[in-house]
């Protein structure tokens, strides 16, 4: 399943640096032998999946072989210490960890240069949290979860929920960007790939912290890294089995729902599947104001009918 994601993942940024005006990428010839290998493993997916991300990578940007680009070293990740909240107001416990994040040596060390390491970003009282997976070439960029074309998604999504991106707060599960290690010649980084279980391991006491001094209402879960992160790996086998109903994290109520990149993933199409992903995505949105005491609207309830 990893090899799939990838793939889309890899689409997601081929169509974002397309859509930046890049029209080549290089790629090593290692690299293109692991990509024609993914390709051919993902021939079991159904088709209608396949097209969108196989097809559609390869539509989106034309990739050029080139010896120049290596392969990007990946940092070690290795256990750290408890992180321990110290006493205090909200403000003063969010600015401790986001200090202790920021200058974490590890997570600068994932970051290249002129990069950022992502932390959290909101309303520190708000109701509702939204964790995602994790930054991408946007975030990374501007040192902000969900501000690339998922995070435009996502603040549509929050508005027609009748509320700003400022009531909410929105944090990751990994504090920097998982690059496919792919480096191109001018030292930047090409594509995403989900997070290893021990980058995870590494990060979530960052997201626990933030989940601990803000105290929302609803957690949001946005997509299978998210739950497997907050409520355990073994837990679910998929996104469908993970939706749909309410979970508990740290006594806190958990909705799973998908991520925004795979909701990206469904625009255009029209068949009777997408749209039931995308009211289905409406539908935890729904529980998850109901729940966080967010009034909804009749005409709110019936989008996406
Ligand atoms: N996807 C995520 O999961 N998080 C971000 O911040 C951006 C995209």
């Amino acid at each position: 399943m990893a090899t799939r994601e990838q793939l889309l993942a890899l689409n997601d940024e081929l169509r974002r640096l397309k859509a930046g005006g890049q029209r080549a990428v290089a790629v090593t010839e290692e690299g293109m032998a692991q990509l024609r290998a993914a390709v051919s493993e993902v021939q079991e997916v159904s088709i209608a999946e396949r097209s969108s991300a196989v097809s559609g990578a390869a539509a989106a940007i034309p990739v050029t072989e080139s010896r120049k680009a290596e392969p990007a070293p990946a940092p070690a990740v290795s256990a750290r210490p408890d992180l321990v909240l110290p006493e205090g107001d909200k403000q003063s416990r969010w600015n401790f960890v986001r200090d202790l994040v920021l200058n974490d040596q590890t997570c600068r060390g994932h970051v290249h240069p002129g990069k950022q390491v992502v932390f959290g970003v909101g309303n520190l009282d708000a109701a509702i949290m939204f964790v995602g997976e994790a930054p991408g070439g946007d975030e990374e960029e501007q040192g902000e979860p969900f501000v690339g074309r998922a995070g435009q998604l996502l603040n549509k999504m929050i508005k027609a929920m009748g509320l700003e991106r400022s009531q909410v707060y929105i944090g990751n599960i990994l504090n920097w960007r998982p690059a496919m290690g792919v480096r191109n010649p001018d030292g930047s980084q090409t594509g995403n790939r989900p997070p290893t279980a021990a980058e995870m391991a590494y990060c979530l006491p960052f997201i626990r912290a933030q989940i601990a001094i803000i105290q929302p209402k609803v957690i949001v879960a946005l997509g299978k890294t998210a739950v497997d992160g907050l409520l355990g790996a073994e837990r679910f086998k998929s996104m469908g089995a993970a939706r749909g109903a309410w979970h508990s994290y740290a006594d806190t109520p958990l909705r799973a729902s998908y991520h925004p990149s795979y909701l990206l993933r469904q625009e255009g199409l029209t068949s009777i599947a997408a749209k039931k992903i995308k009211r289905d995505a409406w539908e935890d949105m729904l529980a998850a104001m109901e729940r966080a005491g967010v009034p909804v609207s009749e005409k709110q309830r019936n989008y996406f009918l």
